[in-house]
């Protein structure tokens, strides 16, 4: 089992997810961030932080899509343990259906 990081964060970004992860697994995108499945430990610490509650457990149904996601970018995105200053507009965008279409595959900063 791992935590994933779904639709709801594209946009939104707001990083309080990785000032609490223990082991440090959140990979930055440029307009997302992701969970490596294989660092993070299952704590679920991350999971009520998130003020988009883009944070889910892989045992809820029908994430196959954000697993996929997740494990692929990773590995190439770099690693991100710092909250930084997020979009200015994330509240605009919190909840909005159909975020998918804005998804980048374009690596972030990191810390
Ligand atoms: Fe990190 Fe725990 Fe969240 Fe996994 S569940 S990403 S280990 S805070
Ligand atoms: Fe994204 Fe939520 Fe973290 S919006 S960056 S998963 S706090």
């Amino acid at each position: 089992m791992t935590y994933v990081v779904v639709e709801n964060c594209i946009k939104c970004k707001y990083m309080d997810c990785v000032e609490v992860c223990p082991v440090d697994c959140f990979y930055e995108g440029e307009n997302m961030l992701v969970i490596h499945p294989d660092e993070c430990i299952d704590c679920g610490v991350c999971e009520p932080e998130c003020p988009a509650e883009a944070i889910k457990p892989d045992t809820e149904p029908g994430l196959e899509t954000w697993m996929s996601l997740n494990a692929e970018y990773a590995k190439s995105w770099p690693n991100i343990s710092v909250k930084k200053e997020g979009p200015a507009d994330a509240k605009e965008h919190d909840g909005k259906p159909g975020k998918m279409a804005f998804f980048s595959a374009n690596a972030g900063e990191g810390d």
